[in-house]
């Protein structure tokens, strides 16, 4: 038995309270947040820190990535962002971490006139939701961002909507994680373990027998296929796949964007976010191709074809990384949080293209269901219960 296993005997029985399968951002989060609350909490994941937030932009986009049919999941988003900057001068005076969080806005632009269609309703959208976003013509979206291609033909100017670096985030949520006793167990999570109808912990591929008061489930995309979890409490999360190139602006060139800049280019999303470093990550493709992360040749082709029609100077950028990560795609796009049928078992999880932007509303509703056995009302929308035979059979936890 490794030092750490041996470790995590903080709750009765030799148990820690909570196990968390799982040590991406939301899984450290929940483990951060529990742990602020007096639980002793158990991470397993092979490589914590690590997952979908070695990849992602960072965008913190409820405003616009908005998308009809979502506003439950809008007011989840948008409670999310005002919590962010609290969440982050939390984060940051318990760790001494810089996480990159930057209040800088985005401007989504229309290149042609299908592009500004789009673009026009998703205007009428956000008014009829109640949010703020401007309309600019091409020259003013210009004026904002001069490196911005002379076609662009209007855009959308969205001052709440921000960024951070995920790998920070993440690189602080560990420190942070370890600093309050979270105790993590280097593995995969290879089987849930049930005692008659209860969830009772998991085996790791080492074979481990890590057991605990309540596991939370919070693999991400891998979280719809843990073995032992019962048929019908299974999460219904698939992969989606999203490759992302970083190029990297040199200080000659500073400041090449001064807020994120997207768009959707003949049908597909492209963003470019610019973080203070001098890095400008350009993303993302989204496939539906199970669990393949390949960087392929069409994929980086079209992100910089795309790019380089909104802001033809990044051709002249050094490219110094191309990634591919998974998002965990629910049947809705909004995530799971909370208990399941079988007791003893919650998620967290299915959080699709907004798991950056959830990290503390996911972290605080999880850490409360974990320690009351109530989500708050922010999250009820979002119980798992509400996809098939979820909704006949969750019981407490
Ligand atoms: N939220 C950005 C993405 O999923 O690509």
């Amino acid at each position: 038995m490794s030092r750490a296993s041996q470790r995590s005997s903080g709750g009765s029985g030799g148990s820690p309270d909570v196990l968390v399968v799982g040590g991406g951002l939301i899984g450290l989060v929940t483990a951060w947040r529990a742990a602020g609350r007096g639980l002793s909490v158990t991470v397993v994941d092979p490589e914590p820190g690590g997952g979908a937030a070695r990849v992602a932009a960072g965008m913190l986009a409820a405003v616009t990535e908005l998308h009809h049919g979502e506003q439950t999941l809008l007011a989840l988003n948008l409670e999310s962002a005002r919590r962010y900057p609290d969440f982050a001068a939390e984060l940051t005076e318990a760790t001494g971490h810089d996480l990159g969080y930057r209040r800088c806005g985005t401007l989504a632009v229309a290149l042609d006139t299908d592009d500004r269609a789009h673009l026009r309703e998703l205007h009428a959208l956000q008014q009829r939701s109640g949010l703020s976003s401007q309309w600019l013509s091409g020259r003013e979206c210009r004026r904002l961002e001069p490196l911005l291609a002379p076609g662009v033909r209007g855009g959308l100017r969205v001052d709440g909507d921000h960024q951070i670096d995920p790998r920070r985030l993440a690189a602080a949520l560990l420190v942070a994680c370890e600093r309050a006793g979270v105790v993590f167990h280097r593995a995969w999570a290879e089987r849930l373990t049930l005692a008659g109808d209860r969830a009772t912990g998991v085996l790791t591929g080492g074979g481990t027998a890590l057991t605990a008061g309540q596991v939370v489930l919070a693999a991400g995309s891998a979280s719809g296929r843990l073995a032992g979890v019962p048929e019908d409490v299974l999460p219904p999360v698939r992969p989606v796949k999203g490759q992302v190139v970083r190029l990297t602006v040199p200080r000659r060139y500073a400041p090449f964007l001064s807020r994120t800049v997207r768009a959707v280019v003949r049908g597909s999303h492209v963003y470019l976010v610019p973080r203070e470093n001098g890095e400008l990550v350009l993303g993302a493709t989204s496939e539906e191709l199970g669990w393949d992360t390949t960087v392929t040749a069409g994929g980086v082709y079209e992100l910089l074809r795309d790019a380089h029609e909104l802001v033809p100077g990044i051709t002249e950028l050094p490219l110094t990384e191309t990634l591919a990560g998974l998002r965990p795609g629910s049947p809705d796009n909004a995530p799971l949080l909370g208990p399941t049928g079988l007791p003893g078992l919650l998620l967290a999880t299915g959080h699709y293209r907004n798991g950056v932007l959830l990290t503390p509303v996911t972290g605080d509703a999880m850490a409360d269901v974990l320690t009351t056995g109530e989500l708050p009302p922010e999250a009820l929308p979002f119980r798992p219960r509400r996809f098939g035979a979820h909704a006949l059979s969750e019981q407490p936890a």
